[in-house]
């Protein structure tokens, strides 16, 4: 990779005029002015008018952030192409990270839909909310691999999967950047954490990372590259350092790699305040120090902090940078200023009134909801509930009626008043026959106050099924809130033992930010339904799936741990030189006492753990059942360059109308690098009546098949691959080709 601080060359065309206003601003702008555009600022205390104003006027800022009132961000427009120097309209973030008004259900649980076009759709409904106050440019997706469940922000995140996280990455940007960025509709994207933030040591936000070179480019760096490649036009760097380097300060990898190497041309922010903290990293020596070193490595504005104003005119006169970087960063941002329209004109995304929660919107979170819905458990064909025989339903739990909480993190502008909840719509399913007993039991997630078990213990007791409503706040994941246990918080666990002993069906309901660990109540439950925070259509999605109006198709990002010991854990690991055998499990309990110590027979578990994850990776029962058969490759042989196709036949053997999310491993099993046991490479959702089968296909191309490899780049080895297709990630119909060289 090449560290060069040179400006890069212009790849693209650009319209001439659009190049023509842009150098003629440029060669009119002052350096203090250029400097000014390469900053971001937040209101702070006071009127934006006021805190603001003063700043927008000056030139000493060319963008915003978090000011949402649609009459307040005209007038801060107006100030900027009427009042300031040289009337430059502003970029306007805000983080709409799953929704605007209405929301979506968190990433992780939009991830479990595995449904590319639902996610496109509710960025696109998103968007469309917050253009209508004026924003113009959302911080999401966030697509940082996350293996690490106690990390806060695995909510934000697609889960543990490349592949998956790549296609769905893409998928929001596409939806962000509806109809082109200058559509009075569309916002411009941001591509999250650049790179590495998900790897934090422990799972504890902001904390370094350890990441080899192999598994950057193979796994943390392809979500970008997968964003860049669908037009992202801007990306942000992680507050995390690698390999020693913070990431904002990282020349050869956002210069090297992402301007040069992927031809990237959109800007590149900090993350707030994340240039500063290049001092308070061991970094940079003061502030001046860690501006030009963001600078060099190409970071074109400055989140929240004032390092560049402060110090970056002093550093072109020093000649420790050149005023061509700072032109270079300038150009990127009147660019995408210019491709979102403001030039044209800065007032067309703000109207007088405010889009949203409006039907389609709902419609879409309705849909991501009930597809988000992860069906982990169901003995004894406990679900679907039966409203047949008008029911009594007793609905348990903190997390009923919390249209709140079912919103999950970032939801700063999400309207709560229009969340539907799980207790409303179970409700709404009996109102014609059948009766809801009602307790939440518990105040909150984390309420320790057993009283409130007693006393729900009783009322459920009246009843024929219990529905408990379990998880954790909102405020227990996102940013900053990461758990060193993952549990079911407070008095829960009890709550669902003495549930239990009632001796009545119980089924769970479980919304969370995180894959939590059930392995303390997973027995004591006959059904369980992972609902993630599924947003504001959540409780209509839940009594639907509850009640059998629609089957449950969602299926899981992320692997479910038994015990917080075992993470990081996922399903695409390296088989190491001792994997354990599939029927090894605990076996503390089976040593005998001051037994002989031998290294016979060893192998990569814990004694006191099952090695086996709860739920696998892509795990997520049906109301019916799919049967996977008949694989046939097109060819058994191909060569660099070409594609295989993979048939099968998926049959539905039971007596529903049901979704399936087919799922195509590949494994490499003999490599100059180790290689992952299993990788997926593909995935589709499909309908099949209840007693048909379809044949679904699926094209692999060797590209696919490729992995990085220092000193080389991307390579194909020739040799055997295996492939996998099922329901999950431990699909057992498998079969093999080679890949021959010339
Ligand atoms: C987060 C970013 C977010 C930014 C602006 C930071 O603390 O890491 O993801 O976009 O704040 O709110």
């Amino acid at each position: 990779m090449t560290t060069t601080s040179q400006p890069a060359t212009n790849k693209s065309a650009k319209p001439t005029d659009q190049n023509d206003t842009i150098e003629r601003l440029l060669a009119a702008m002052s350096l203090e002015e250029k400097i000014g555009q390469m900053s971001l600022a937040q209101p702070g205390e006071g009127p934006p008018e006021k805190t603001l104003g003063p700043l927008i006027r000056s030139g000493k800022i060319g963008a915003i952030i978090n000011v949402v009132d649609p009459q307040t961000i005209r007038e801060l427009q107006r100030m900027a192409s009427e009042e300031s120097p040289h009337g430059i309209p502003l970029l306007v973030g805000r983080d709409v990270i799953h929704g605007f008004k209405t929301v979506m259900p968190i990433p992780l649980g939009q991830a479990a839909t595995w449904n590319p076009q639902v996610i496109q759709e509710g960025a696109a409904r998103a968007a469309e909310e917050a253009a209508s106050v004026g924003i113009n440019w959302t911080y999401a997706p966030m697509m940082d691999i996350a293996r690490d469940p106690r990390w806060g922000r695995i909510a934000e995140s697609f889960g543990e999967d490349v592949y998956l996280s790549c296609e769905l990455a893409a998928a929001m940007v596409k939806g962000f950047q509806t109809g082109g960025l200058d559509s009075p509709t569309s916002v411009a994207a941001c591509a999250k954490h650049f790179v590495g933030y998900g790897a934090a040591e422990s799972g504890r936000d902001y904390a370094t990372t350890n990441i080899s070179e192999h598994e950057l480019h193979n796994v943390y760096l392809p979500p970008f590259k997968a964003a860049v490649e669908a037009g992202v036009a801007s990306v942000m760097t992680s507050f995390s350092d690698l390999d020693g380097i913070p990431a904002t300060a990282h020349e050869s990898l956002l210069r090297g790699l992402l301007r040069e190497q992927w031809s990237f041309e959109g800007i590149v922010v900090s993350d707030w305040h994340s240039i500063p903290e290049l001092c308070t990293h061991g970094f940079s020596g003061d502030e001046a120090d860690a501006a030009i070193q963001s600078v060099r490595a190409g970071v074109d504005l400055e989140m929240a902090s004032e390092t560049y104003n402060a110090n970056l005119p002093e550093a072109v006169a020093s000649g420790a940078v050149s005023e061509a970087l700072i032109d270079e960063s300038v150009r990127r941002l009147l660019q995408l200023k210019m491709d979102l329209g403001l030039f044209a004109d800065p007032y067309l995304r703000s109207t007088d009134q405010a889009t949203g929660p409006q039907g389609e919107a709902k419609e879409t979170c309705y849909q991501a909801a009930v597809e988000s819905l992860v069906l982990l458990k169901n003995d004894n064909k406990t679900l679907p509930l039966s409203n047949d025989r008008k029911p009594k339903v007793a609905v348990i739990g903190p997390l009923a009626e919390a249209g709140y909480e079912q919103l999950g993190t970032w939801i700063f502008d999400g309207d709560p008043s229009q969340s539907i909840s799980a207790l409303a719509a179970i409700r709404d399913h009996l109102k014609d026959g059948g009766e809801v007993l009602y307790d939440r039991a518990l105040e909150t997630s984390r309420s320790r106050d057993s009283e409130g078990i007693e006393r729900a213990g009783q009322l459920a007791s009246q009843a024929d099924v219990i529905v408990l409503c379990l998880g954790e706040e909102s405020i227990l994941s996102g940013e900053a809130h990461s758990r060193a246990n993952i549990d079911l918080p407070g008095a829960q666990v009890e709550l669902v033992h003495k549930m239990r002993e009632l001796g009545k069906p119980v089924v769970a309901v479980i919304m969370a930010g995180r894959p939590l660990t059930l392995s303390n109540v997973i027995d004591q439950l006959d059904a369980v339904i992972y609902a993630w925070h599924p947003g504001t259509m959540g409780g209509t999605a839940i009594a639907d799936v509850l009640f059998g109006q629609v089957a449950p198709s969602g299926k899981l990002p992320v692997t479910f741990p038994r015990a917080v010991g075992q993470i990081p854990i996922y399903y695409n690991a390296k088989n190491t030189g001792k994997p354990p055998t599939p029927e090894l499990v605990t076996y503390i309990d089976d040593i005998p006492v001051e037994a002989p110590q031998t290294s016979l027979g060893m192998s990569a578990f814990h004694l006191d753990v099952d090695h086996r994850p709860l739920f696998v990776f892509g795990h997520g029962l049906s109301y019916t059942e799919f049967s996977y058969q008949n694989m046939t490759l097109s060819r058994s042989v191909i060569h660099p360059g070409e594609s295989i196709d993979i048939r099968v036949d998926l049959a539905n053997i039971g007596d529903r109308d049901a979704t399936e999310i087919a799922q195509l491993y590949v494994r490499d099993p003999v490599a100059s690098l180790t290689r992952p046991v299993r990788e997926l490479k593909g995935f589709q959702r499909i309908q099949v009546a209840a007693g048909s089968t379809q044949t679904i296909e699926f094209r692999l191309h060797t590209d696919a098949l490729k992995f990085y490899k220092q000193g080389q780049g991307w390579i194909i080895e020739p040799g055997l691959f295996e492939i996998w297709v099922g329901g999950d990630s431990n699909a057992s119909l498998h079969a093999t080709f080679e890949v021959v060289d010339g």
